[in-house]
């Protein structure tokens, strides 16, 4: 089952959510004296990394990786990586450490592999947007290999996936990867979106197989 946060604007949304993603952090560093978190690309998430950016935390222990990445340049304004660069991997944030998933090729995936699966688990929390396809994550409705992303016994943490429906080869964490975090956070804005997200297993969307597990909770945050 998962909650919603509902939120009366965009704003308010993004301030409790930073605060939100930074008191998890610092629970896992209280803790264990580490912690990770793995963001989504796009661009709802953009004023929520530069408000979390901001906060004071001990974020030479903390540990950032991408969801997802287009298969771009770092440097082009497609790429996930420039994205959070340019927006969370500053200030306060500066500090912490940044795992990307760029590549050029998919013979790089093994490498990539290697370097997430290094990154502290269970991540502490993981934001994901959602299409209005109802896609998360590079978990597209068109993907052909959309049944093994979407396997919660699938051994591999990252694959390869053509989208079809949108721009650009992309390299993703699969659900079981995704799955092996503390908490998962939909961070999404606008009616339509909200009535995807409810349609969502109705449908059968991609996101509905993070609604229908109980292996990790999921909250929704949400603001028109
Ligand atoms: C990506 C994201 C993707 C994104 C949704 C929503 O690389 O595009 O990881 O899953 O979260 O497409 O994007 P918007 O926030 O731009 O609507």
């Amino acid at each position: 089952m998962s909650e919603w946060r509902r939120f009366t604007d965009r704003g308010a949304l993004d301030r409790a959510l930073a605060q939100h993603v930074c008191a998890r952090l610092k629970d896992d560093i209280d803790a264990v004296g580490e912690a990770s978190l793995a963001v989504s690309g796009g661009n709802t998430p953009r004023q929520l990394f530069r408000l979390l950016s901001n906060l004071a935390l001990d974020w030479s222990r903390v540990t950032i990786t991408l969801v997802d990445e287009r298969q771009v340049s770092p440097d082009s304004t497609d790429s996930n990586e420039r994205l959070v660069r340019e927006n969370l991997l500053q200030n306060q944030a500066g500090s912490a450490t940044f795992i990307g998933l760029h590549s050029d090729n998919a013979d790089a995936l093994p490498e990539l592999a290697r370097r997430v699966a290094a990154i502290p688990r269970p991540f502490s929390v993981v934001i994901l947007g959602m299409g209005a396809d109802g896609h998360t994550a590079s978990w597209f409705p068109c993907a052909s290999n959309l049944h093994t992303l979407l396997d919660p016994d699938n051994p591999a943490e990252l694959a390869s996936s053509d989208p079809v429906t949108a721009a650009h080869q992309r390299t993703t964490l699969t659900l079981a990867a995704v799955l092996r975090s503390r908490e998962i956070i939909v961070h999404i804005c606008g009616e339509e979106k909200a009535a995807v997200l409810t349609e969502a297993t109705a449908r059968r969307y991609p996101i509905a197989a993070l609604l229908e597990q109980d292996n990790t909770p999921v909250s929704i945050w949400w603001a028109p």
